[in-house]
């Protein structure tokens, strides 16, 4: 278990402005100002951010719901603690679901860092003859998007490990709201990893808040031989649509 959290990506040259770990500078600040209850609130937010890309969640298990409402869809997905944005559908999932292109009609796509699904299954429902391969490395999300692909009746969505996913398999798109808070170097290495697997003409579309580094972000894919552009920007979050190197 990382801890504490990698620093989210802010690009090269941020210098860091607080010292001491992260828990105290989530908790520490606040509840001195503000007192214990607040302080409850910003370590409850800390452990979030710290478990939910680990394998296997150590949080026990505490089921719940969320809605997701797209003018094309309306889906009820099953969430649980130990994964990410368990109450609420994440805003830069939003920004990237109401931003993006439809995907190719077949093929073989990709959502990266699936969470409980709702990429994932937006992607399968507006292609619904495309494999949608919906990948993560936390073993409950993986089963949660697979039971919400199911009841959805979205059987083309494959829910597997990021080290299952055939190495054959080559990517006509790419959606995906990344991990940013993994930290720099282990986000480089991922997205290499899956952006090189784009088939020759295909593209992927990222959404990353602004404050958490999507300018340079952009600029280090563009450096690296992806050619990165902004396919839109709206409230905090920018869309880059990366397209293949090929
Ligand atoms: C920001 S969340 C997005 C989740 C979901 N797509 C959504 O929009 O709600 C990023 C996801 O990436 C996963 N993740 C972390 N490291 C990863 C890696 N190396 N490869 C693939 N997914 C990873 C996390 O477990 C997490 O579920």
């Amino acid at each position: 278990m990382p801890y504490p959290p990698p620093r989210p990506y802010r690009g090269a040259g941020t210098k860091r402005r607080h010292s001491g770990t992260a828990a105290q500078r989530h908790g520490g600040t606040a509840a001195r100002r503000h007192g214990g209850r607040v302080r409850s609130r910003a370590l409850l937010a800390f452990f979030r951010v710290a478990h939910y890309f680990e394998d296997s969640p150590a949080a026990a298990s505490r089921p719940g719901s969320v809605t997701l409402v797209l003018p094309d869809l309306h889906l009820k997905l099953e969430t649980d603690r130990g994964v990410f944005s368990p109450d609420r559908i994440d805003p830069g999932t939003r920004v990237l679901l109401e931003g993006v292109p439809a995907p190719p009609s077949g093929g073989d796509l990709l959502d990266l860092g699936c969470g409980y699904g709702p990429i994932a299954l937006t992607m399968a429902s507006r292609a619904p003859s495309a494999t949608v391969w919906a990948v993560d490395v936390n073993r409950r999300s993986l089963e949660l998007c697979a039971r919400n692909a199911a009841s959805a009746r979205l059987d083309k969505v494959r829910s597997v490990h990021v080290d299952e996913v055939p190495p054959e398999v080559r990517f006509a798109a790419i959606w995906s709201n990344p991990a940013i808070r993994i930290g720099k170097p282990a986000l480089h290495a991922m997205l290499t990893r899956w952006l090189t697997r784009l088939t020759p003409g295909g593209a992927a579309y990222l959404v990353v808040q602004r404050h958490l580094g999507a300018d340079s972000l952009q600029r280090w894919l563009v450096d690296e031989g992806f050619p990165a552009t902004r396919h839109a920007s709206r409230s905090a979050y920018r869309i880059l649509k990366v397209e293949s190197p090929l």
